[in-house]
C-alpha cells in the first residue's frame, strides 16, 4: 500500500474510534435541544441507513416519523423497530409523487401541526462501473436531486419555526461531489 493510502486509512481507523467513544458518552441534560416533542421524518426509511437513523433518533428519544413509499414494508419495518422498545409513527411517502407527498402534508398538519427535523435519505444509487447507463443517471438525478427538492419545498411551509431545532439533513454521497471532476467535453 502507498504512504497516502495508508496514511488514509489511518486517519480514517481514527476517526471511526473517535466517533466510537463519542457515541459512548451520553448527552447531559442542557446539551439536549431535542424531547419527545420534536418531531423528525425520516425518508426512505423502512431500510438501510434511513432505518437506522430513524433508530437511532428514537433511541435519542424523538418522536419519528418512518415514511416508506410502500407503506406493507413501512408498516413492518416500523414493527421491527417498535420491538426495540420505543415507538414510531409511519406513513405513506414517495418523494417522486407529487400526491404521495400532498397527502403526507396534510396528514402532518393534521395529527402534529408541524415537524422539527427532516431527513431526506430517500435514494437510489446504481454503482454499476462500466455496465452504467443514461437511464440510470436520470434516475439517480429524478430521485436523488429533484426528490428532495420536492420534499424541501414541500416540507419548509410545516417545518415548526424554533431557533433550536428546525433542521433539515440531506444525506448524501461523495460521488455526488463536483469538485475536484475534470470537464474533458
Ligand atoms: N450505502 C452507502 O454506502 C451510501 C453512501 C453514500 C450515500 N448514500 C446515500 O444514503 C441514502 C440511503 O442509502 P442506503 O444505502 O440506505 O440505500 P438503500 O438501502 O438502497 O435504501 C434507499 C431507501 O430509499 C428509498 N427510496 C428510493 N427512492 C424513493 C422514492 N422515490 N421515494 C421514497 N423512498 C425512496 C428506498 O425505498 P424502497 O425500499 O421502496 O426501494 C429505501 O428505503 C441514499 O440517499 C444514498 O444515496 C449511501
Amino acid at each position: 500500500m502507498s504512504g497516502k493510502k495508508e496514511r488514509n486509512k489511518e486517519r480514517r481507523e481514527k476517526r471511526l474510534q473517535e466517533i466510537s467513544l463519542l457515541r459512548t458518552i451520553p448527552y447531559s441534560d442542557d446539551q439536549r435541544w431535542w424531547s419527545q416533542e420534536t418531531v423528525a421524518v425520516v425518508t426512505g426509511a423502512n431500510r438501510g441507513i434511513g432505518f437506522e437513523i430513524a433508530r437511532q433518533l428514537a433511541g435519542h428519544g424523538l418522536t419519528v416519523i418512518l415514511t416508506s413509499r410502500n407503506i406493507s414494508v413501512g408498516i413492518e419495518a416500523t414493527k421491527a423497530l417498535q420491538e426495540g422498545g420505543f415507538s414510531y409513527d409511519v406513513h405513506q411517502l414517495d418523494i417522486l409523487d407529487g400526491e404521495s407527498i400532498s397527502a403526507f402534508v396534510e396528514w402532518i398538519k393534521q395529527k402534529y401541526g408541524g415537524i422539527d427535523i427532516l431527513v431526506n435519505n430517500a435514494g437510489v444509487n446504481f454503482n454499476l462501473g462500466f455496465d452504467n447507463s443514461v437511464e440510470f443517471a436520470r434516475q439517480v438525478v429524478d430521485n436523488n436531486y429533484y426528490g428532495t427538492k420536492n420534499m424541501i419545498k414541500a416540507m419548509i411551509p410545516v417545518m415548526k419555526p424554533s431557533a433550536a431545532s428546525a433542521r433539515i439533513v440531506n444525506v448524501s454521497s461523495r460521488l455526488g461531489r463536483l469538485n475536484g471532476r475534470r470537464n474533458d467535453g
